[in-house]
Formats: C-alpha cells, structure tokens, sequence
C-alpha cells in the first residue's frame, strides 16, 4: 500500500465529515484547519488533523512526506461544465469579434458551433482523442480533478458517437473522474434549419438509442436559446433522455431570458447552467428548486457579456457552481483558477463562496460529491497543494499567477513543469 503524508499545511481548506449542496449563506462557510497534516493511502483521505494530532498518532510514518510549510492544501477543482473535445481551435472568430461582429452574428453566418461541427466531422476519432487527452492534462496541471465533457460538436449520428466515445476513451484512460453529457441539441445542422422537428428525430430515434445501450453518456444538455432550442424542445429532447436514464444538465439562460432556467428547474434538471441573463423570475425559480446554477464566468468575460449575477442568486439562496465553460467558441480556456479569479474580482463572490461553488458544489453538479469535493475521510485524494501563500483570498487576488506548486490525483502526483 503506498502511503503518502502533507505535514506542516499552513491551511487544509474545505474539510468536512458531512456534506450537501451548499445553497445561499451556505456557501461563506469554509471549514478549514490551520497547521495540519494529511494523510493518504492509496487513492483515499484517510486521517487529517492538526499537527499536534499527528504527533500523539500511534504509527509509523510513510516513506512518503510532503512539507507543504506556508502552503494551502485544497481539494482539487471540480470542473462541471464543459466542451473539452473539439477539433480546432477557432482565433480567426476571435478576430472578426474584436473588429465588431457578435456572438449570435457569427453563429448566424455558419460560424460558431456549425463551425467547429464541420471540423470535427472531418477528424478521425484517434486524433480527437490525442488532442483532448493533452488539453485534459493540461487542465490536470491546473488543479483540475474532476471534469464533465459534452458532446455537441457533430450534429450528425456519427460526430455525436464519435466524440461520447473519445469521452468514454479519456474517461478509462484518465484518472481525473469524468462525466459524460449528450449535447446533440447544441444548435440544428445546416440542413435541417427549416426542419427542427427531423433533426429532433434523429436525436430522439438514431442517437440517444445507441448512446443507451453503450452508455456513452450520464447527461443530457440543450442549448436552450432564442434562435438554438426553444423551452419546449428543451424539454421533448431531455424527457426523451430522461426516459433512457440520463438526467438533465442544460444552458440556460446564456444569451436571453429564454425560459431555460425554469424549464430545466420543471424538468428537475441537475444543473442550469451560464445564467448570464437572468430577471426576478429566473432567480426565484432557481432558489426554489434542487436544481444548482452553474456560472460560467470566462464565457461571460470572453464574449464581453455583463457576469452572472452571483449575489443576486447567492442572497436568493440558491446552490451555486462555477465551472470553466472549456471552449473554443466562448471560453478557449479551462482554467478553473482563472474562473475562481474572475467570480470574485467580476462577480463580489468571497473567496469561501468562490472555492466552495468551484469543489463541493461542482461535485455535486457531477453527482460525485460521494467521493470528490471536499477533505473528508474516505473521499479520493485530489488535492492543489498551492506555493507558499498568506492567505487563502491571496489566490483569486493575484490573478495570472500561477500559485499551483503540486496537484494530486486519486493519490499520484501530477508532474508540474515549473
Ligand atoms: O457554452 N452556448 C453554447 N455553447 C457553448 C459555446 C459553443 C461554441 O461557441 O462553440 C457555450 O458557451
Ligand atoms: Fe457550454
């Protein structure tokens, strides 16, 4: 058994014998504990405590000890929401953005997701792969430990399959825990523009059939929007999933007040998710509901769209997530300590709320809390042991630098070029 011990932690950060969904004030509460140890046997917490603790611990010590002298010991991020497979990056939207056109514009002209569709149904599995498995180890690199992965970017029975099977291929490959979602409903194919209920059908009839009985995916996304999918076909396209067992997760409320938050709370969605664009219904309905918000803050700072409004939904008491949105249409960055940045210097969120919504309420928004998320005895050993801090606010405060000295997944250190 190998057996690895993080002595001298200035701050172990998030620990918790007892979790749920942190909803409201909730989220300000971050139990920590200063001068601690860590224990880990094989991928597992096993003990933590302080260091006085330690020292009464009847025990030989492992082989294995870390000092992390001035350091943070967090859980790792979990990262809820993103597009990780794609075929090619898209810079030259970028471009035509900065000199003026806009998001729904570029969508409009064949560009956007059609865009990154066409590219990826001219790429072989193989090569997808290969580029998502370095961006995910990159992202490991970055203290993220956990990670959800749509699909979205075929818009035809084969691109669809293809990518949920490079999912499931990083997925068994990885130890980063994944999940995959079906997002086959992210906007209609070029040919069925004025057909939306065909392309419906073969959602409904050609993809989610063999996605069940491979079970290629755990969730089921839409992309509910004025001019994408409306609220009722929103909610055909996940009872549909729902009936083959996967439960919903759906952007809502990204670029309009398109009823997406409400239709994903009605349809007892696990998450709505981007939430750019909200009124008072939205909030309450939200609040009102088991269902977690998930922000995406670097797709609101990438397309220049005002931040989500994380007081208003946090002081409404609803479960907030942060999640990085990974994509190369409106967020070409996973980085979650960029969107733990952002969230406070953007959105007022403090720094508890924002490591909170970014690990605890993320699991949850991946149904892996159970094992991820927080320091708790028994959970996996994903852990950031950052450089030597002040603080804790000390890490969304100095943005752009990166504070990350070692990351551990299930137990295994992750090589860190410095
Ligand atoms: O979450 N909003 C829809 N989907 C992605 C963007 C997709 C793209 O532009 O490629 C998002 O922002
Ligand atoms: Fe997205």
């Amino acid at each position: 058994m190998a057996a690895t011990l993080i002595t001298n932690i200035k701050q172990l950060v998030n620990v918790r014998e007892q979790w749920r969904v942190l909803r409201g004030k909730e989220l300000a509460e971050l139990p920590c504990i200063n001068n601690a140890y860590l224990l880990i046997e094989d991928d597992t917490i096993v003990s933590y405590g302080t260091m006085e603790q330690l020292s009464s611990i009847n025990r030989s010590l492992p082989a294995d000890v870390i000092d992390a002298t001035g350091k943070l010991v967090l859980p790792a991020w979990c990262d809820s929401h993103t597009h990780l497979v794609f075929a090619a990056s898209r810079e030259n939207e970028f471009i035509d953005k900065l000199k003026g056109l806009s998001y729904a514009e570029i969508a409009a002209r064949g560009g956007g997701i059609l865009n990154s569709a066409r590219k990826l149904n001219d790429t072989s599995e193989d090569e997808l792969f290969n580029l998502a498995w370095k961006r995910l180890e990159e992202l490991t690199r970055l203290g993220t430990g956990a990670i959800e992965i749509k699909s979205g970017y075929g818009l035809t029975v084969a691109g669809e399959l293809k990518m949920l099977r490079v999912i499931k291929r990083l997925r068994e490959r990885s130890k980063v825990t994944i999940k995959a979602t079906f997002l086959g409903a992210h906007t209609y194919p070029v040919e069925f523009k004025d057909d939306h209920q065909a392309y419906i059908d073969q959602i409904i009839q050609e993809m989610l059939p063999v996605i069940a009985r491979e079970q290629l995916a755990d969730y089921i996304d839409v992309f509910c929007e004025t001019g994408f999918f409306s609220p009722a076909e929103t909610e055909t396209i996940c009872q549909a999933g729902m009936r083959v067992g996967l439960k919903p997760k759906i952007h809502a409320n990204q670029l309009n007040l398109s009823g997406g938050v409400q239709t994903g709370v009605r349809l007892g969605a696990i998450s709505v998710d981007h939430l750019e664009t909200m009124d008072e219904a939205a909030i309450r309905s939200l609040a009102g509901s088991q269902t977690i918000g998930t922000l995406l803050p670097t797709a609101a700072f990438f397309l220049r769209m005002p931040f989500q409004p994380a007081r208003a939904l946090i002081d409404a008491g609803c479960a907030i997530a942060l999640a990085s949105d990974f994509n190369p249409g409106s967020s070409p960055s996973g980085n979650m300590n960029l969107v733990v940045n952002m969230s406070c210097i953007q959105m007022k969120m403090l720094p508890e709320e924002a490591v909170n919504a970014a690990t605890l309420n993320g699991a949850w928004a991946m149904e892996c809390a159970d094992s991820l998320g927080s320091i708790s005895i028994g959970k996996k050993a994903n852990l950031i042991i950052t450089r030597p801090v002040p603080s804790l606010a000390y890490i969304p405060y100095s943005f752009g630098s990166n504070l990350i000295e070692q990351v551990l997944i299930k137990g295994e250190r992750v090589t860190i070029h410095h």
